[in-house]
């Protein structure tokens, strides 16, 4: 292997510049092994637009969030656009441009990416992954992914802001955080940030026992609740009806994710006032926590000495205290969830956590 092509793909996560900066450091200084990068994922890839990485290149970028080699979630090779509304398998072009450009590609993507590179390495492209995305919800042996640790740190941070204001108002303040399908940074910036109710996509939830929740806090004169919610966490299907009702009736200025309808639904039903913050993508900017810097790093290096020895279709994954590979293959099990039955699920319910189930 002399020259190795890195991509990154899918939605950006704290930590990305520093795996890309430690994948050049070590194939230049460990393996004599040149690095070029595909800019925007695989539509740069599509187009022909990469560039050299130098350490010169690298250099004062560990810190930094974002990519500096961009990112985009469009341009699937198999389904690749060629006309408004026309879509192609343009698989085989995208191979033939890697292999003509480098002996190996490196994608540093989540689901989606990782998938893209699995049907690549089965028509023959020698791919090593790297496990990224702030949900920290990929299914590859036990990855935990970087840029996760970033995200919770984050709203963790607001929900210690809130709860001050919370308590000074007497308001139920509803944070929503990102999670699509997964709620880990629910869960863990929950328990993190002292949340009274933490509803997540696993776990679907009914108004009325968070209710009573509120209603037991009160009691013991505690006159104001922290919620934290996932982005896709939704109500049981008894309370969805409940749910369209106050959708419908949304005043539009309010109008926002789940997040919105929840504290919205609350305040009808306890008469306690409550306000929502989203935090969108405040969750995905910045700067990644040194945990997140260290595992990136470590990444990168076992990605690039997995690229040298020849062992391709693997995701550097961290198992233990190790960074081991694991077959890219295991990417078709889709979504790692939480684990509702798991250890910290159920150590927030015995500190009096609900999920409101
Ligand atoms: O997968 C990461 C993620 O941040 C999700 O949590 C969120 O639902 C999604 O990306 C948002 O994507 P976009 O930036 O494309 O709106």
């Amino acid at each position: 292997v002399k020259r190795v092509a890195v991509l990154t793909g899918g939605g950006d996560a704290p930590g990305l510049n520093a795996v890309i900066r430690a994948i050049v450091k070590t194939a230049t200084r460990e393996h004599d092994i040149e690095v070029i990068g595909f800019r925007d994922g695989f539509k740069g890839v599509m187009e022909e637009k990469y560039f050299q990485l130098t350490e010169a290149e690298v250099s004062g970028i560990l810190h930094r969030g974002g990519t500096i080699l961009g990112t985009t979630n469009r341009d699937n090779p198999f389904k690749y656009q060629v006309s408004p509304g026309v879509f192609e398998d343009r698989s085989k072009t995208c191979i033939e441009i890697i292999n003509s450009k480098a002996d190996a590609l490196i994608v540093i993507g989540g689901d989606g990416s990782l998938s893209i590179a699995y049907e690549l390495s089965k028509r023959g492209l020698k791919v090593v992954g790297c496990p990224k995305t702030i949900d920290n919800d990929l299914a590859v042996g036990k990855a935990q992914t970087f840029g996760f640790e970033t995200a919770y740190a984050f709203a963790t941070e607001a929900l210690d802001r809130l709860h001050s204001t919370a308590e000074a108002h007497h308001r139920v303040i509803v944070l929503e955080v990102m999670g699509r399908y997964a709620g880990h940074i629910a869960l863990y910036s929950g328990v993190a940030g002292g949340a009274d109710v933490i509803l997540i996509p696993e776990i679907p939830f009914s108004y009325e026992k968070i209710v009573n929740k509120l209603r037991d806090r009160l009691s013991k004169n505690r006159r104001f609740s922290l919620v934290v919610v996932a982005e896709g966490a939704r109500p049981s299907d008894g309370d969805m009806v409940v749910q369209k009702l106050v959708e419908e009736s949304t005043d539009p200025i309010r109008l926002g994710g789940i997040g919105n309808v929840v504290a919205q639904q609350l305040e009808k039903l306890t008469g306690i006032e409550s306000r929502v913050t989203v935090l969108g993508h405040l969750q995905r900017g910045g700067s990644p926590t040194p945990f997140d810097r260290i595992l990136a790093t470590r990444y990168g290096v076992a990605a690039i000495d997995l690229a040298a020895a020849g062992q391709f279709d693997n995701v550097v994954s961290l198992e233990g205290e190790n960074i081991v590979p694991v077959p890219l293959s295991e990417v078709a099990k889709g979504i790692r969830n939480v684990n509702v039955e798991g250890d910290l699920v159920k150590a927030a319910r015995k500190i009096g956590i609900s999920f409101g189930d």
